[in-house]
């Protein structure tokens, strides 16, 4: 299928790109030949993550950069154009994320997660877009969630800024595609990294429960997001704008009213 080394010499922004599934996600474009830069908010993290990534042979530039302050994103942006003189892909998965009930929820902690998902993702866009025009074009994927839509009761700050993004990802479409600029989204479902398995299931009981309400009946791996961040990336979604691609194994569409029917039963 794809090339293996179809992204040879493009340079791919991967923001939050230190740890979890933007590291993942870092690895999979310089294994294809992509030079990277991963962009946070920890030097330390961002460091020992290029260290990692860079044993694909390509170069890795880590960028410490808070998605929520407009000029530190121009800042990389600006850097990235002077070392490659333009960026082929930018992927928006910087995120932050508690849970809380909504009668609980500071206005502070709506914010500060508002502020990383929606708003750093279009400062992000915005700064790159506007150079991707002037080269010619690019790509950016957005990563949101299923509960953009599906909803999720304890997420009423990441949800709705999810949401924003996936209206941001086909907006930005519409407008873009002329200048062949395609923008899609990924949704991942629950998959497993360090950070996740230590945050949101934590136990073998918790795991068991997630696992009984995925229709596929296992957690995600990094990889299956991965695989379809490459195809996104590539000439065989070269039709494809203003999509999103939902990766959970059918859990939100096994998310039915009938709670007492187990339809994921053997
Ligand atoms: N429950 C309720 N409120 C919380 C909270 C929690 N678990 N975590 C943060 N908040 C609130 C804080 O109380 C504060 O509001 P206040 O001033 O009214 O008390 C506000 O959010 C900002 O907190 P702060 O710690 O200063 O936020 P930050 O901007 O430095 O970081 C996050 C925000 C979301 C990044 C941080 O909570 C975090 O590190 N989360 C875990 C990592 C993560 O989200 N990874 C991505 C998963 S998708």
């Amino acid at each position: 299928m794809l090339d293996s080394t179809f992204l040879k010499d493009r340079l791919v922004v991967i923001t939050g790109g230190g740890t979890g599934l933007g590291k993942s996600m870092a690895e999979a474009c310089a294994a294809r030949g992509a030079h990277i830069a991963i962009a946070g908010r920890r030097k330390d993290v961002l460091e020992s993550a290029a260290h990692d990534i860079s044993k694909h042979g390509t170069t890795v530039t880590p960028i410490t950069c808070d998605v929520r302050i407009p000029e530190q994103v121009q800042n990389m942006t600006d850097m990235l154009i002077g070392k490659y003189g333009r960026i082929d892909a930018l992927i928006n998965n910087a995120a932050g994320n508690f849970i809380c009930p909504a009668e609980n929820l500071s206005v502070n902690g709506w914010n500060s997660v508002v502020n990383i998902v929606l708003n750093g993702t279009f400062y992000c866009s915005s700064s790159v877009g506007k150079t991707m025009i002037k080269n010619g074009g690019g790509t950016i994927i957005n990563i949101v969630a299923t509960y953009a839509w599906a909803s999720e009761p304890g997420v009423v700050h990441s949800a709705s800024a999810k949401a924003g993004v996936l209206a941001m990802t086909r907006t930005l479409a519409a407008e873009w595609a002329k200048y062949h600029i395609r923008v899609n989204a990924i949704a991942p479902g629950a998959i497993r990294t360090e950070g996740t398995d230590k945050n949101l299931w934590g136990d073998e009981n918790q795991r068991e429960r997630m696992n009984r309400r995925i229709p596929m009946r296992r957690f995600g791996q990094p990889d299956d997001v991965s695989n379809s961040l490459l195809f996104l990336l590539s000439d065989y979604s070269n039709y494809i704008t203003g999509e999103v691609i939902t990766v959970d194994g059918g859990g939100w569409v096994g998310k039915g009213t009938y709670e007492m029917v187990d339809v994921t039963k053997d």
